[in-house]
């Protein structure tokens, strides 16, 4: 109840900031296929290597455009586990560090008693760079220059 009663409480601020409309157009993304033009840390030849990757080992569960699979992936499974998460940049994804996306894609999700398969043996070092060239290509300029601000450590 008293958690309830707190969000209640909050409703107007996020109203009045325009916080709740700034999240519906972040589920939106523009994609452009061509951002690796913008000042990235990745090539064209990156990031078309990472689509050959993504569309082979992760399409399947993330979505051809990385959208993910159902609307509400915050949603458990009735077993307990998650469904994947959009990477298009809608979800919490920007938010990681490099070397946490990397050791996402090695270890997969059995650390955290997901579905997610590792991919440690699966892909070479330089595809997995690809891969994420890939995703972050997806994202919109506001969103990339979010993560380089709050994450790049290169
Ligand atoms: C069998 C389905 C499946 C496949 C295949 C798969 N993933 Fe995932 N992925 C998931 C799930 C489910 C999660 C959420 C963590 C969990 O529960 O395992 C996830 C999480 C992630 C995350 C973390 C997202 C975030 O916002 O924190 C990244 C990055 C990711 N996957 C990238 C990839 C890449 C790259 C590939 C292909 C090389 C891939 N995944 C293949 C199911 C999959």
């Amino acid at each position: 109840m008293l958690k309830i009663d707190f969000l209640l409480l909050l409703m107007p601020f996020f109203i009045l900031t325009g916080c709740g409309n700034s999240e519906n157009e972040r589920s939106k993304p523009k994609i452009v296929d061509d951002s690796y033009k913008n000042n990235r840390w990745y090539t064209e030849s990156q990031y078309k290597m990472g689509k050959v990757v993504f569309s082979e080992n992760c399409v399947r569960c993330h979505g051809t455009k990385g959208q993910g699979l159902v609307e509400n992936w915050k949603k458990p499974n009735p077993d307990g586990s998650f469904p994947p998460p959009p990477l298009n940049g809608t979800a919490h994804t920007w938010h990681h560090p490099m070397e946490i996306l990397v050791q996402t894609i090695n270890n997969g999700g059995a650390p955290y008693g997901g579905n997610m398969p590792a991919f440690r043996e699966i892909l070479s070092e330089e595809e997995k760079l690809a891969v994420v060239a890939y995703i972050q290509n997806l994202w919109d300029q506001e969103t990339y220059d979010r993560w380089v601000n709050m994450n790049a450590k290169f």
